[in-house]
């Protein structure tokens, strides 16, 4: 019997594919990307399916490979990538257009040539050799070792890196760069997938470690660079803080280390610099007694961040009552709100705690992006100090995890924030009770909210 023939319609950006024409791919959205091919489908149970079955080795037998990693000796882009850069690992940074991408991954090149017996490949085809000679000079950068390939075909550029052998080779961008085996537009999805894969290849078989930079939007709306994500070794975001005075490298996926560690960089007229101290960066150690606002400290990765918290509560004019919070997770915020309503019961004032007709809006100050479940006791006690109109002492932090019981809960490495508060010469710490070996810091232990709370009240 012969085999059913068909026609399918497949997208040259992204692939998907489709049993009928249209003209624009309902996967991707791209215009006329839609091209038939004709396809046999053969019936599985005709064939003879015949494999050779794949190597079993015993793990026993398999010895542990470590390489040495590659140094770049700027400590916040080494802590980040979990000690340095791994040999044959692909590393892919991502960030907004005009972040920083270019002056970060320059310095990192320079960084690693100007070890002995390490050269690097820098590929660009999004700027001419001339304007990035300039950014090198305006960084400072001279350095023997550093190499240029101004070329968008990929397999000219593993050819020329299979014959000097580099430690490193930079892609900027991979949006840029494509691969003559595929036939679609540079920047297509297939294009990126196919560019990145060949460099894997590279990076198997020659071992040096690929640096790939990829645009994305805030919303991850080019999804190309994204579509990455599970492939490579590495990845890391250049974002900034909402003020705009830092740089943030910061690694959501790393086969060779944490994910949670921040590098912190001020930009300058020459480059990225590191900030060495980061402790109190966010924080603004001057500000006045207010209500709704109280300190507390955000584990990223090994290091403590002081962070203020504020909250404004005011009456809902109209309507449901508004949740809004910034830098902040919003569902936590309604479920704080919901324990707090529920649990806390301050008979003897007279008070209870109402926000069922009440606005709540939640800030991070500074722009920090914040997850860390020590936070939720300041939350509470910013939007109580908020809504109860009283002010809080500018030197007092408060730190704990709040349960659905209203109980106040240990928080992991209470000690290091404790000694960073300290550090930076605040007064108070109101904590859970568990035990601390710090002696300096006058703390308060509370049980549940309804005693933290009872502290505002005095
Ligand atoms: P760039 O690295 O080109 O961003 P990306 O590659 O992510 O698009 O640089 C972004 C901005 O940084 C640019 O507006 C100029 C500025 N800049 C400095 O402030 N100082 C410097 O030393 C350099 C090289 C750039
Ligand atoms: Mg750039």
């Amino acid at each position: 019997m012969p085999n059913k023939i068909s026609n399918i319609y497949t997208c040259s950006n992204c692939d998907a594919q489709f049993s009928k024409w249209s003209g624009r791919c309902l996967e991707c959205g791209a215009w006329s990307s839609l091209q038939m091919k004709t396809v046999e489908l053969k019936k599985l149970k005709d064939q003879e399916i015949k494999v050779t079955p794949a190597e079993i080795i015993k793990f026993a037998n398999i010895k542990a490979e470590s390489s040495a990693r590659l140094k770049t000796n700027i400590d916040e882009v080494d802590r980040v990538l979990g000690g340095g850069i791994m040999p044959g690992s692909i590393i892919l940074i991502s960030g907004e257009p005009g972040i920083g991408k270019s002056t970060i991954v320059a310095q990192i090149a320079n960084a690693i040539a100007a070890g002995i017996d390490k050269s690097v490949i820098y590929v660009s085809g999004e700027e001419s050799a001339g304007q990035i000679k300039e950014r090198f000079n305006r960084l400072k950068i001279n350095c023997q070792n550093l190499n240029f390939i101004n070329e968008v075909n990929i397999e000219k550029t593993i050819a020329a890196a299979e014959q000097i052998k580099p430690a490193l080779i930079i892609i900027d961008s991979i949006q840029t760069v494509y691969t003559s085996q595929i036939d679609s537009e540079p920047g297509s999805l297939n294009q990126i997938r196919g560019s990145a894969s060949k460099l894997m290849e590279l990076a198997k078989n020659h071992n040096p470690a690929v640096i790939l930079v990829g645009h994305v939007t805030k919303d991850g709306l080019i999804a190309g660079p994204k579509s990455l994500e599970h492939i490579v070794d590495t990845v890391i975001y250049l974002e900034t803080d909402n003020a705009k005075h830092f740089k943030i490298l910061r690694a959501t996926k790393n086969r060779f280390g944490s994910v949670n560690e921040l590098g912190i960089f001020a930009m300058t007229g020459s480059g990225f610099k590191e900030v060495k101290n980061p402790g109190a960066i966010f924080l603004d150690m001057h500000r006045e007694n207010l209500s709704g606002s109280i300190l507390s400290s955000a584990m990223e990765g090994t290091r403590t961040f002081l962070i203020e918290i504020q909250a404004l509560v005011t009456r809902t004019i109209f309507g449901y009552p508004q949740r809004k919070a910034s830098g902040f997770d919003l569902n936590r915020l309604q479920i704080l709100t919901a324990v707090l309503s529920k649990r806390t019961d301050i008979n003897s004032s007279q008070k209870n705690i109402n926000l069922a007709n009440h606005d709540i809006i939640l800030n991070v100050v500074g722009g920090l992006r914040v997850n860390d479940p020590a936070l939720d006791l300041a939350v509470c006690l910013a939007i109580t100090s908020s809504l109860l109109n009283q002010k809080m002492n500018n030197k007092t932090i408060a730190l704990g995890e709040v349960g659905l019981g209203g109980e106040v809960r240990n928080v992991s490495k209470l000690d290091q924030r404790l000694k960073e508060a300290e550090k930076l010469g605040l007064a108070t710490a109101i904590i859970p009770s568990a035990e601390i070996k710090t002696k300096k810091i006058k703390t308060i232990k509370v049980k549940n909210l309804s005693e933290a709370i009872s502290l505002l009240l005095k």
